[in-house]
């Protein structure tokens, strides 16, 4: 009769198997820095940015695999419902950090200091930039200007705390712009964007967003600068592309401009599942017996 031998070449395939599971499973995962960001950039890879306001969406643009989710100041729009990102204060963006940052586990967290509490003066830039570090847990904060905000972005980065910077369209100046249309278009203006990126970048930035310029001057920008830039409505010559939740998953139904890519409709969707919803208590079926204790 022959002896059954568990131990066979089976046994060890199995023993193998399993610790290769549990090591993949409890391996840390790696997270996103802004030494990461400059890999990428070095090795021509494209950087991904979204923004996110809350746990649950963060969550699910952390498992995707975004590379850097932004808690941008626009919540004072798409959170909110201002007109503008002025109103939004220090505390309320420290809440919508707090809850980005509690959901994500590899993704780079970056937060927009609000409008107000840096540009007066480096100190009540650190202040307020520390306030946001210590209290949400951020990971970096992102600033708007150029060289007018040089002085703070050194002091913030000089107490350790990495700074991305933010040129072209600013939204915290749009009183100043009168309009959103495209910025950078003539030379002036195009020169002192240069000059702005540079000085963000000798200043210790670890990168910069480039919001609605020309796509050609985008590119240049990109090309002349070392640390990696984030484009949106700039063109596809930058390091990377970030978009406001919202609108690339199709929440704002009154907002298209050119540089959205829609990919999803979430207001047809959202509109007819709770029409469903409503249809259903009304006519009874809603709860069924199955869905009853
Ligand atoms: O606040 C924001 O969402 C931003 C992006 C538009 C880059 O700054």
């Amino acid at each position: 009769m022959p002896t059954l031998n568990i131990f066979g070449p089976r046994f060890y395939y199995s023993i193998h198997l399993f610790i290769i599971l549990m090591s993949a499973a409890t391996q840390e995962i790696k997270r996103v820095t802004t030494h990461t960001l400059q890999k990428l950039k070095a090795a021509g890879e494209k950087i991904s940015m979204i923004t996110a306001y809350d746990y649950s969406f963060a969550r699910l643009f952390d498992e995707a695999g975004m590379e850097v989710i932004l808690v941008g100041d626009s919540a004072s729009n798409v959170m909110a419902g201002h007109e503008t990102t002025l109103p939004i204060t220090l505390d309320q963006m420290i809440y919508h950090a707090s809850s980005v940052v509690r959901a994500v586990k590899r993704a780079l967290v970056v937060v927009d200091l609000p409008f107000g509490s840096y540009q007066s003066n480096p100190e009540l830039a650190l202040a307020s930039a520390v306030r946001m570090m210590k209290e949400s847990g951020a990971h970096a904060l992102k600033l708007e200007g150029g060289v007018e905000i040089v002085e703070a972005v050194k002091k913030i980065i000089g107490a350790g705390i990495p700074v991305m910077g933010h040129l072209g369209l600013t939204p915290q100046s749009i009183y100043k712009f009168g309009t959103y249309t495209v910025r950078a278009k003539q030379d002036a203006e195009a020169e002192k964007l240069k000059t702005d990126a540079l000085a963000l970048q000798e200043a210790g930035a670890f990168g910069t967003v480039l919001e609605k310029i020309p796509s050609d001057l985008a590119r240049e920008v990109s090309g002349s600068l070392s640390i990696p830039t984030i484009g949106i409505g700039a063109g596809n010559g930058c390091d990377g592309q970030v978009l406001v939740m919202h609108d690339l998953l199709g929440i704002n139904q009154d907002f298209h401009p050119r540089f959205v890519r829609k990919y999803l409709d979430l207001q047809s969707q959202v509109t007819g599942a709770i029409q469903n919803y409503i249809q259903d208590i009304k006519s009874g079926s809603f709860p069924s017996e199955q869905e009853s204790y």
